[in-house]
């Protein structure tokens, strides 16, 4: 979704934001534009719809000098994408300019009153209210930058973090945030802001990762200052490390960050393991568990809160609680958990899932939760984001920066980090044998070599691919553990080929969708031998019987299924609970090579933001 960007030191601004914007534009945008201010104090602004390159073109014309600037791509939301609508925008007479990540409730209200005092818009964006009503209280109330800002955004209802300069200040930068991510990078003489770290990246390892309710001014050659919005009083500030590579942010020889991701899948899964199997795989160690055991111990329920992928690990993890914690537990879309009064109260714990950390719902999900005396775990992958900071506890998964849109590495990490939940919480309140956390322990920690193994397949899917590119709907089925993998395999499809595809337990499809199946419409079946394997061939039956092709992914020599369906991909045996991180494996592949045959931009699907920052 939207990414800021901002500078203000020595160096030409121009160049330090287009990197930077180029380093966001995974998130997912429309329009993308910058916003300069020269030493002689004018403000330059350029702006244009798509890409960031179409506004390297538009900017190519100049003038580009100015080391302090802002600049932003947009992920429309209030008024289509457009080179009107894209941000920065300015105020009326053109003395502020400000870009903004997500979205002013009440602006309808904050305009009316703007009208009546002869204030002219030109977008049908909320974020041109914000900048308008800046310059209309610093002109009535004859105050600061500062103070104006501040003014108004007491007065805006909604999310925000925004970055704004004044054409008579090349000297002042400021920002603030509220349930919008915003990183200030320290450099030495020079100042970094973004929505991410990744722009930081190379520049500088030292960031503060602004608090909602905060707002900063970045003047040149000045230490970084941090207040209150509410009460105006000087905030801590907290320098943290940033462990942030560029060579984690480049494709790395890949064609597509996407591919590379699928490819790092077992090293990544390494990183996410690494310390957290102990004594001969006879125990799990995570120290969010360790450190909590009374809450585990004594919970009476456990809800998985998540969106879209990460709600699909938590599919996988319920099963996993369930198992192997002998607990009930829940799973909810975190947009409806938050609407819907959820009953809890101090014997609860709710575990959040997300990638970016920064989801708006699961982050609402999580605050309802702690309001209602729930202890909330937070399963992030991006350290320092919001969630895992408005978490009582939690454990990284360490997979690294995700970059392609399509989730793939932080699916198989969640469901890693899930897995060692699952067996360390219930070896602590005595639910599971120790027999079963040895051999499912050890298979975890083989994990990243059966992986490597699983991505052998890679030649043939990508064969498969062809005969499957033009069809217009695909039907994934799964059962047990596999019925998460069948609609995280629908999604991936849907996502970068922008094919019709539907995830469904496979046994229910006679209830329903089996009216769908014809000789154009394959099935992706998975059926690994596992406990529900027999039932599964008879699913399969149903659907050859009635002209659909079917793909299974089928465990590694199992015959029978190759005798019935059209195609088999084979994986590598392990325990039932662990198919789903080896099952993804091809469902990755196919999804990706589909998407490429098609000439899809598989990175940056159309429409999708990589982190979903309003609701
Ligand atoms: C799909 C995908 C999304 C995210 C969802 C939640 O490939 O990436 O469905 O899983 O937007 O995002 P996070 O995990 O960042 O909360």
């Amino acid at each position: 979704m939207c990414g800021i960007v901002g500078y203000i030191g020595s160096q030409r601004a121009y160049d330090i934001l287009i990197q930077g914007l180029k380093r966001l534009e995974y998130r997912g945008y429309d329009s993308a534009g910058v916003a300069l201010v020269d030493d002689a104090g004018h403000l330059t602004v350029h702006k244009s719809m798509g890409k960031v390159a179409n506004l390297e073109q538009v900017a190519a014309a100049g003038p580009l000098d100015g080391s302090l600037g802002i600049a932003h791509t947009r992920w429309a939301t209030h008024g289509e994408p457009s080179d009107l609508n894209a941000h920065p925008h300015v105020s009326q007479s053109g003395m502020i300019a400000l870009v903004h990540n997500g979205t002013i409730e009440n602006y309808a209200v904050l305009k009316k009153v703007l009208i009546e005092h002869g204030y002219e818009f030109k977008s049908e964006t909320d974020t041109e209210v914000l900048v308008q009503l800046i310059e209309y209280i610093k002109l009535t109330s004859s105050c600061s930058l500062l103070d104006a800002v501040r003014e108004a955004l007491l007065q805006v209802e909604g999310a925000y973090a925004i970055a704004v300069v004044e054409q008579n200040d090349p000297d002042n930068l400021i920002v603030a945030r509220k349930s919008s991510p915003l990183v200030i990078g320290v450099g030495d003489g020079e100042t970094f802001i973004a929505s991410d770290a990744t722009p930081i990246v190379g520049y500088t390892d030292k960031v503060i990762y602004l608090k909602d309710n905060e707002i900063a001014l970045l003047r040149r050659n000045e230490p970084v200052q941090i207040l209150s919005l509410t009460d105006n009083k000087p905030s801590t500030i907290n320098i943290q490390k940033l462990r942030l590579s560029l060579a984690q942010l480049e494709k790395g020889g890949y064609d597509t960050f996407m591919l590379k991701e699928i490819f790092e899948q077992p090293s990544t899964l390494r990183d996410c393991l690494r310390g957290r199997i102990v004594d001969k795989a006879n125990r799990v160690v995570l120290s969010g568990v360790e450190l909590n055991k009374d809450k585990f111990l004594n919970a009476e329920r456990i809800t998985l809160v998540a969106c879209g992928t990460s709600w699909h690990a938590a599919l996988i993890g319920k099963r996993l609680i369930q198992d192997f914690c002998k607990m009930p537990v829940e799973v909810e879309y975190a947009s409806e958990f938050r609407y819907g009064n959820p009953v809890l109260n101090e014997k609860d714990i709710v575990i959040s899932i997300s990638q970016s950390g920064e989801t708006a719902d699961t982050l609402a999900a999580i605050q309802l939760a702690r309001e209602k005396g729930a202890f909330v775990y937070g399963i992030c992958n991006v350290v320092g984001a919001s969630i895992p900071r408005n978490t009582d506890s939690g454990t990284y998964i360490h997979v690294g920066p995700e970059i392609g849109v399509a989730s793939t590495k932080a699916f198989t990490g969640q469901v890693t980090v899930l897995t060692l939940l699952a067996l360390s919480v219930g070896h602590l309140r005595g639910a599971i044998d120790q027999k079963t956390l040895h051999e499912v322990a050890s298979a975890l920690e083989k994990m990243p070599a059966t992986i490597e193994k699983a991505l052998k397949v890679d030649a043939e899917v990508q064969k498969l691919s062809r005969i499957f590119t033009y069809a217009h709907n695909f039907l994934y089925l799964g059962r047990g553990y596999n019925y998460p993998t069948a609609l995280e395999g629908a999604l991936k499809l849907k996502e970068i080929s922008y094919i019709h595809a539907e995830g469904y337990p496979a046994a229910e499809m006679k209830h329903g969708p089996i009216a769908l199946i014809d000789h154009e419409m394959p099935s992706v079946i998975i059926a690994p031998s596992d406990s529900l394997y027999d039932k599964i061939i008879s699913n399969v039956q149903q659907v050859k019987s009635r002209g659909g092709a079917v793909v299974a992914i089928i465990s590694k020599g199992n015959k029978a299924m190759s005798e019935i369906a059209d195609f088999c991909i084979e994986i590598p045996e392990v325990p039932e609970c662990l198919t789903p991180l080896v099952a993804s494996i091809p469902l990755q592949l196919l999804a990706y090579y589909i998407a490429v045959n098609k000439g899809k931009d598989v990175d940056q699907p159309r429409n999708l933001a990589k982190s979903v920052t309003v609701e």
